[in-house]
Order: structure tokens, then sequence, then C-alpha cells
């Protein structure tokens, strides 16, 4: 099949990669003539395991290419991808100027029948609102089709979710546009869901939304298990070994960020407003997100005291998640922000993310560092905040050296509570009590924090 992909932001470079490996010839199109020329070179604009490899095999052997111009783009397809992002706006919204600007585009430019095909997340009636706009600036009376079918992948996997999806989502009002989808699907073999636009729509929304809920409330069991002396891990655990539960996305941490869970959960909140409905489960997903990181500054305050000038922390993870360099909506990056504020000098390291984490943060009172150690070496404190593996396999016994005090906060439980403990570090970390809430419980309120070895 033919097919024009029009945004290559994570969404719409993986698609193209993957929709060529299939076999398909492919033309991706974006207005920024840098990234395209980066592209083109073989230089991903993201960091996607397995993606160059795709990208690069498929423009050698011709069923992969580039260009900035829709219309050349579009000339020859059968489909013509939708894939620019829809970020927040100011109001909590989707922002969806990108999406008008490419629909006005397709149709100015469409001479033949197309399938207008939305990837990107949108919400209620936008793909009705597409249509209308596609029609509205035809130059050349044509038919065309619009299929609403967004997408589920999760940075860091998302070859491996485009290759193999749990299900393809497919809204359309179109017998013709639904046979065109199903040649290009059908061969994966997973079920697809085929229903009307808005249901579609809703999918989307309603899975980024349910997911965010189950970390909301294991969060929140979290608290709960610190006050009455469980561990939410454990529980985690129990719970998730029931099928109609699931284990996947139980874990306790710090909150959920990125570029796609606040933005979401927040327009779907909004649209359930604008239909003069209070979504209150919903409002209560986004409240606890945003207290679980304030929760965790506050055992690094409450042990430390809330001045925490001439203090440092090793940082350990800036990435909103493992196997990214993605800090958009990062809770790390929040919490090193807080940490700032309240006057800490910070010594941070992640696999991938210093770059991207550097730009946000600037310079001022960080050392950005090569690797874990040299992060910990000379800290009093280690801060754990993203869940990448390699930060579970630290060697305590040699960082037991390197920390001016043996103090551990664990923002995603990477380590062994028994283990960390039983080397004589202070150990903090999510949802269970330790030996450091143990030690903050029992000193009388209104306590300055700790007191350093050497008199700071
Ligand atoms: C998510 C959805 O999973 C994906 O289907 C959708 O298309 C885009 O949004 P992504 O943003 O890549 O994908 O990240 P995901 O792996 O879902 O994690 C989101 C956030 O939740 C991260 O900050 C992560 O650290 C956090 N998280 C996840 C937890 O705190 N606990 C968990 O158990 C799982």
């Amino acid at each position: 099949m033919k097919i024009c992909v029009v945004g290559t932001g994570y969404v719409g470079l993986v698609g193209a990669a993957i929709f060529s490996d299939w076999g398909n010839r492919i033309i991706g199109v974006d207005i920024d003539v840098e990234k395209i020329e980066r592209i083109k070179g073989g230089e991903m604009p993201i960091f996607e395991p397995g993606l160059s490899e795709i990208v690069l095999k498929n423009i050698k052997n011709g069923n992969l290419s580039f260009t900035t111009s829709l219309s050349e783009g579009m000339s020859d397809a059968e489909i013509v991808f939708i894939c620019v992002g829809t970020p927040e706006s100011d109001t909590g919204h989707a922002d969806l100027s990108a999406i008008w600007k490419v629909s006005q585009e397709i149709g100015q430019n469409l001479g033949d029948y197309k399938v207008v095909v939305v990837k990107s997340t949108v919400p209620v009636g936008t793909n009705e609102k597409i249509k209308r706009i596609i029609k509205e600036n035809l130059r050349i009376q044509t038919e065309f089709d619009v299929v609403s079918n967004p997408e589920f992948l999760r940075e860091g996997y998302s070859v491996e979710d485009m290759m193999d999806p749990d299900r393809t989502v497919i809204g359309s009002d179109s017998e013709r546009a639904l046979s065109v989808m199903r040649r290009l699907y059908e061969h994966l073999g997973k079920p697809i869901v085929e229903c009307d636009f808005r249901s579609a729509e809703m999918i989307k929304y309603a899975s980024n939304a349910f997911l965010a809920t189950k970390i909301s409330f294991i969060n929140e069991m979290g608290q709960l298990c610190e006050r009455a002396d469980a561990n939410v891990n454990v529980v985690a655990k129990g719970m998730g070994l029931d099928n109609r539960i699931g284990p996947r996305f139980l874990n306790a941490g710090i909150g959920y960020g990125g570029s796609c869970f606040p933005k979401d959960v927040e327009a779907l909140y909004k649209t359930s407003t604008d239909q003069a409905y209070d979504f209150k489960l919903i409002r209560g997903v986004m409240e606890v997100n945003s207290m679980q990181k304030d929760h965790f500054v506050s055992k690094i305050t409450r042990y430390f005291g809330k001045n925490l000038s001439g203090k440092t922390f090793a940082i350990l993870g800036l990435a909103f998640k493992q196997n990214t360099d993605d800090i958009r909506e990062s809770v790390a990056i929040k919490v090193a922000k807080l940490l700032r504020g309240f006057g800490a000098n910070l010594r941070v390291y992640d696999p991938e993310a210093m770059y991207n984490a550097k730009k946000e943060l600037g310079d001022a009172g960080i050392t950005y560092c090569l690797d874990k150690y040299e992060a910990i070496e000379g800290s009093d404190s280690l801060v754990i905040l993203t869940e990448w593996p390699e930060f579970a396999s630290l060697d305590l016994g040699r960082i037991k050296g390197m920390l001016k005090t043996s103090t551990i906060f664990d923002g995603r439980n990477l380590l062994d509570s028994e283990k960390v403990e039983s080397l004589g570090f202070v150990y903090f970390c999510v949802g269970k009590r330790t030996n450091g809430l143990e030690l903050l419980d029992k000193r009388p309120t209104g306590h300055p924090g700790v007191i350093l070895k050497n008199g700071r």
C-alpha cells in the first residue's frame, strides 16, 4: 500500500518505519526541514530502541522516504495518516491547531479518493470536525473518508508495541475506508475494534485515564500502607495475581509523568466538564498524582530540615520513566526543582536524559555527572527518581563510604529495603514503613532536621 504519514514525532516516525517494514511504500512528511534532513541521514530525533535500524533498512530498500512537501507526500498515497502533536493548551484542553492546519492542507491537496486516518490523540468530536474542514477546503470535488485510529504506543517500547499491538481501534462511518484499514492491519492477527468515530476517540482517553487511575490508586494505597505498617509492593503483587486486576501499572512511586498521561487525563476531565459532568474519579486521580511528589520530598525535608542549602543530593534518574531520554512532565525533574527550591545542590545522572535535563534545569547548583557513582561520590544523600534497571543494581557496599550521611530516598522502590537497612543505611521508599520513617516518627515535632557529622 502507498501511505503518507504527516508528522515525524514519536507516533509518526515509528508508524512510518513499521508500516514500511511491513512492505508498504511510505512517505513521511514534516514541516521541520532540519529534522527531515537528520532522519534521512539516519539520525533519529528521538531515543527509541530498534527504530534507527528499521528506518535505515527501509530507506535503503526504497520503502521509506521523507519530504517537507505535503502535496508531494500525498499525491500517490491511498492512506494519509495525521500524526501531528496535540499538546496541552493553557486551558487544559488539547491544543488542536496543528490538526486543523494539516486538515486544511489535506483538503487543498486532495485529487483522488484517499482515506485520511487520524492517529493523533484528539478529543471526542474532532474527527467529525476534521471531515468538515477537509470538505470545506477541497479544490477538486473528490471523495474521501476519515478514520480514527488512535495509537497506544509506550515510549521506549514503541517499536514492539506497533509491531505487536494488543488491539487496533478503527473508528469510521465508511465500509470502503474500513476495508482499506483492514488490509493494513489484518495480517497482525490481533483483535480489531471497529466502531464509530466518537467511541474510537474515547477509547484512547479512557485507556490512558484508566492506567493513570491504577497508578494513583496504588500510590494512595502506599500512603495507607506507610501508616498501617503494610508493604505496598506485596499488596500490589497480591492484587495483581488476580486475573481481573493484572500486575501491570501497580508500581507505587513518585507519580506518573510523560507527554501523554498528564495531558490526556486532564483533557478527559475537560471533556467531562464541557459536557456538564464532573468526573470525580479522574479529578481525584490528578490530585493524588500531584500530591505524590510532595509526599516524597517531605520525607527529605522532614529528615534534613527545610533549609537544604549547603547540602548536596545525588539524583539518579531525570527521564519521566526508564528507557527514554524524554523529560516532558517528568516528575523526577519536578522533584529536582523542588529540592533546588529548598536550597540543595544536586549531582545528577541519567543514562539517556542528561542533554534534555540540562536544557530544563540549567547549571546553577547542579553538577552533571558521567555515571551513577560519580553523582553519589561526596553527596550527603542519595535520591532515586527514575526506574532505570541499572539503579536497582547499585553496589550498596561501595556507595556506603561515598555518601556523607548513609541515607537513601528511593522514589521508585528499586532497592531491597531489608538489604539496604542491614547495611546500616537510613532508608526511605514509597508505601512501606522503613527505618527512615520509624526514625522520623520518634522525633519530637518541630525537630529541625538531622545534624550532619561535620556540624553543618
Ligand atoms: C503511555 C501509555 O502507556 C501508552 O499506551 C500511550 O500511548 C502513551 O502514554 P508512556 O507515556 O510512554 O505511555 O509511558 P508509560 O510506560 O505508560 O508510563 C507513564 C508514567 O507512569 C511514567 O512516568 C511511569 O514512570 C509511571 N508509572 C508507570 C508508574 O509510576 N507506575 C507504574 O506502575 C507504571
